[in-house]
């Protein structure tokens, strides 16, 4: 019998969102569960009714085979269950064992074994804080595990994740999930919410898959052969990505060398540190590391917003007309003009070329309006029209909009920096695809990303940047998850810089 049962759960919000239609859900001792789905899918609301934050329309809830209805979380931890929100729900300037003890009774409290218990459960979940220290000092990490301990002590059997690494980085990431198994195998039921398949694959015994509110269908692990299933069922669509990753064992031509490159932040600190790479013709080459390792400063000297202080930074570029690509990270400050329309942000770093500008510099507004609706469409910008100030857009439009604009400029070299960030499930594929056809037509992209998984995905080959310098590069034949996250964090012994 499975520790909890969702039957048939309907959710109507006031407004007359259907935001969950008949879905059915089970949890058993000891697995991990993984709700995936779309944003806007249903499984934070359907989760929320599992834990007592939502009455459900209509529908049931079991627990241990017994129907239950839940009045507040309160009550339904009584029942064992708990959820971790997708933000901390923790007081900030409460100590940790403050923290911990919320929602004891006095009972609990009273038992000298609370210290036992905290001291076993630290050392179980690896946190090595200070318990009398405020909680606002700990790391994103370090307050997701004091919530852990939280439903632990609370004696919480089911332990429901609302996209837990989202606000956490690359390496950090793999070893919540390491976690996660880890508590499941000490017999917790574990629930894992989140939009990203290869993190569900990674942990989940079984998944659940969310559309519009449905609960599509619940797979074994090994029964998933093929992640593009779990896609097809996110969204809803029978579709083949046109392009693969072709390895290639030779390329051609470099179109951008780095050479010995010195750049200083504002500060005057040295943060990029001799660096070199080249990025060659129809190849992607990715960068990653933990934020703050260098890599913005390294992108903005090779973009030209930022002087470099020795080095050099070759463009070998064979048209002369087309200066580099640029997906910003910062888009709003450095990838549109925000109270420009969409038309004029769409050509906004080519409205001088002859195509877009007539004599006189009159602008060329049919021609502009054409190109405009080619992005639109190729990237399915959400817009009412083309003459809106482009900051009117949500920030995933806005993306897209770039994304597009940079997309089809045809230029022979691409720097992106992160640009599936802040997209939802279909985009992010859809300029991952675009990303491999853009290579194989031969053009150079360099990709600049804290997402592991998505750099494994696309690139030929991944570098790894640390205190301001590349600590090792890998082609994506030699490269797996967890090595480039120890470099990232040269979290082993004996790993040096080469
Ligand atoms: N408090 C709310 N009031 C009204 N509608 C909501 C509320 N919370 C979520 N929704 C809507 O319900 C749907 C499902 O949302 P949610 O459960 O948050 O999905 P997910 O967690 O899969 O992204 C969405 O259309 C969302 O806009
Ligand atoms: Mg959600």
């Amino acid at each position: 019998m499975p520790l909890i049962r969702l039957e048939n759960i309907v959710k109507i919000y006031p407004g007359g969102t259907v935001a969950v239609d008949n879905a059915c859900f089970e949890v058993e001792k000891g697995e991990v569960h993984a709700l995936l789905g779309e944003n806007g899918a249903g499984k934070t609301t359907l989760m929320k009714i599992l834990s007592g934050c939502l009455k459900p329309t209509s529908g049931s809830i079991y627990v241990d085979g017994r129907r239950v209805e839940f009045r507040s979380p309160a009550h339904a931890m009584k029942y064992g269950i708990g959820m971790l929100h997708q933000h901390f729900t923790l007081i900030p300037s409460m100590s940790v064992l403050e923290n911990v003890m919320l929602g004891l009774t006095d009972q609990d409290v009273k038992k000298e074994k609370l210290l036992k218990d905290i001291e076993r459960i630290s050392k179980f979940l690896r946190l090595n804080v200070d318990l009398r220290s405020p909680v606002h000092v700990l790391s994103v990490g370090e307050k997701q595990k004091v919530e852990i301990m939280r439903m632990m002590l609370l004696k919480a059997r089911i332990l429901i994740f609302d996209e837990p690494t989202s606000s956490i980085c690359g390496p950090d990431a793999e070893n919540f999930l390491d976690m996660l198994k880890k508590l499941a195998s000490e017999g917790y039921g574990i629930v894992l919410i989140t939009h990203k398949i290869r993190e569900a694959l990674k942990v989940c015994d079984r998944v659940t898959v969310m559309r519009k509110g449905k609960t599509i269908s619940t797979l074994k692990r090994d029964e998933i052969k093929d992640e593009r299933v779990l896609l097809e069922m996110m969204l809803g669509e029978h579709f083949l990505p046109e392009v693969l990753k072709q390895p290639r064992e030779e390329y051609e031509t470099p179109l951008l060398i780095v050479k010995d490159l010195v750049v200083k932040n504002d500060q005057g600190v040295v943060k990029v540190n001799r660096v070199s790479f080249e990025v060659r013709k129809g190849e992607i080459f990715g960068l990653i590391g933990v934020e703050g390792n260098g890599q913005k400063e390294l992108i903005e000297s090779i973009t030209g917003l930022r002087k470099q202080l020795s080095g050099q930074i070759i463009f070998n570029n064979s048209k002369y007309s087309s200066s580099p690509s640029y997906i910003p990270e910062e888009r709003m400050e450095v990838g549109v003009a925000p109270s420009l329309s969409v038309m004029k942000n769409a050509v906004l770093r080519d409205f001088e070329r002859e195509e877009f500008s007539g004599r006189y510099g009159i602008l060329k507004f049919s021609k502009i309006g054409e190109i405009t609706n080619k992005i639109i469409h190729f990237m399915d910008v959400r817009t009412p029209n083309m003459n809106l100030p482009v900051k009117y857009l949500s920030g995933g439009n806005i993306q897209k909009l770039i994304v597009g604009r940079e997309l089809m400029r045809g230029s022979e070299l691409l720097i992106a920096e992160q640009p599936t960030a802040g997209l939802d499930v279909r985009s992010a594929y859809h300029v991952r695809k675009n990303l491999l056809k853009l290579a194989s037509m031969g053009v150079g992209i360099l990709l600049v990303s804290s997402d592991i998984d998505e750099v494994l995905e696309v690139c030929d080959r991944v570098a790894v940047m640390r205190d301001g310098r590349i600590v090792r590069i890998f082609n994506a034949s030699e490269a797996d998850p967890k090595r480039i996250g120890m470099y990232m964090l040269a979290a082993e012994v004996g790993l040096s810089s080469q």
